[in-house]
C-alpha cells in the first residue's frame, strides 16, 4: 500500500480502513485530505509517525485514517466524555463480547415493527439514562460491554444518528427512522480493535496529554467549534461547555507544546464565515501558520446553512 508519498507501508495486520464506531458532531472526514496534504514532510517521508496524540478524539475520524496509512509506534487518545471512552475502551479489550451484545441488538430491532422498534429504542435510552448515577465509570468491568453496546446502538438508530447529551449527561435524540440500520459491524469492530493496538485512550481534559508529548510527537487538536452564530449550540458533545475561555486556554497550551518540539497541528471553525471582522483565532495563533480550506459543515440543524463553508487549520511547522 502507498501513502500519500509514494512510500510502501506494510500490511502486518488488518488496521486498513478502521471507520469510527460512532457516528460523532464535528466528525472530521470530510477534512482528512486537507490535513494528510499538510503533515510534516519528514512524516509524509518516512511513513513514519512515533508518537500520535489526540487531545480531543471524538469519532477518531484521523486518526483511523493515519493508523492504515502510517506506522504509529504509540498513540495517545483523548477525550472529556466518559461514555465515549468507554466504548473505546470495550472495543480494545473486548469486541467479541461487544459484538455478541451488538447482534443480539441488532436482531431483535430489525425483526420488529415500526411501533415496537420505537418502544424498544425508548426502553434502551431509558435504561442508559437511569445508570448514569450509579455507574462506575472510574474502573473498568464487564459492565461496560453492555453499556457501550447500548451507547453504539442508540447511535445507529436514533434521529440523525448522532450523540447528544443533556447537562445531565443524558442521551436525549428522538427514535429515527432508519429501514435497516447497521448495528453491529462486526467487520469494523475488528478493524478498529486492531487499530487501537499500541494506543492509550484517557477520559480527561486536553491539558493531560501534556504529559506525553515530545519532539517526536504529531498532535492533532480538533477541539469544539467555537459557534458560528450566537445561537448554534452545537459544541455540546458532552454535558461539559467549551466557551472562548476554553479556547484561549488551549492556545497557551498549543504555545506551550510548541515548545517541546513537537509537531501540531489544529483544525477549528473559521469564525470570518459569520463576520468578517472576526480576528479570535488569528490573534490567538498569531505566531502560526493559519490556512482556511473549503468544508462542508454537516452539524448545523437549519439544512439551508449546511453549504460550503471554511475551516480553518493552524500549523507551528512549515
Ligand atoms: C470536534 S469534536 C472532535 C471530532 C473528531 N475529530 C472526529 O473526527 O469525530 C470535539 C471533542 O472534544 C471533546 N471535548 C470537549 N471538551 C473537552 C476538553 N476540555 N478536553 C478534552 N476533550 C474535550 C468532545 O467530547 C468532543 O468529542
Amino acid at each position: 500500500m502507498n501513502n500519500t508519498s509514494g512510500h510502501t507501508i506494510k500490511s502486518e495486520d488488518n488496521t486498513f480502513f478502521a471507520k469510527p464506531f460512532m457516528k460523532w458532531a464535528g466528525g472530521k472526514s470530510q477534512l482528512i485530505p486537507e490535513l494528510t496534504s499538510r503533515l510534516p514532510k519528514e512524516i509524509i517521508d518516512t511513513g513514519k509517525i512515533d508518537t500520535y496524540i489526540e487531545p480531543f478524539v471524538g469519532g477518531g475520524a484521523f486518526f483511523f485514517y493515519l493508523k492504515s496509512r502510517f506506522q504509529i509506534n504509540n498513540s495517545y487518545l483523548f477525550d472529556i466524555n466518559r461514555e465515549l471512552i468507554i466504548g473505546y475502551k470495550v472495543l480494545q479489550n473486548d469486541p467479541k463480547e461487544l459484538i455478541n451484545h451488538l447482534n443480539i441488538l441488532e436482531i431483535e430491532y430489525i425483526n420488529k415493527n415500526e411501533e415496537e422498534r420505537k418502544q424498544y429504542y425508548y426502553n434502551i435510552r431509558d435504561r442508559y439514562n437511569s445508570q448514569i448515577n450509579s455507574f462506575d465509570y472510574i474502573k473498568y468491568n464487564t459492565n461496560w460491554i453492555e453499556r457501550a453496546s447500548h451507547m453504539i446502538f442508540l447511535n445507529r438508530t436514533c434521529f440523525n444518528g448522532l450523540f447528544r447529551q443533556n447537562k445531565n449527561g443524558e442521551f436525549n435524540v428522538p427514535h429515527g427512522r432508519y429501514k435497516n440500520p447497521r448495528i453491529c459491524d462486526k467487520e469494523n469492530i475488528t478493524k478498529v480493535n486492531l487499530a487501537l493496538k499500541n494506543t492509550e485512550i484517557i477520559c480527561g481534559d486536553f491539558s493531560e496529554s501534556s504529559k506525553y508529548v515530545n519532539n517526536n510527537s504529531l498532535v492533532y487538536f480538533d477541539p469544539p467549534y467555537r459557534p458560528l452564530t450566537k445561537t448554534s449550540s452545537f459544541t455540546s458533545y458532552s454535558k461539559e461547555e467549551f466557551i472562548d475561555n476554553d479556547q484561549i486556554r488551549l492556545s497557551e497550551f498549543y504555545k506551550e507544546l510548541n515548545k517541546k518540539g513537537a509537531y501540531l497541528i489544529l483544525s477549528n471553525s473559521d469564525p470570518k464565515n459569520e463576520d468578517p471582522n472576526d480576528d479570535f483565532f488569528d490573534n490567538l495563533y498569531k505566531d502560526f501558520i493559519i490556512e482556511r480550506v473549503n468544508a462542508k459543515r454537516i452539524i448545523n440543524c437549519d439544512p439551508k446553512k449546511r453549504g460550503e463553508i471554511k475551516e480553518l487549520i493552524i500549523r507551528n511547522y512549515p
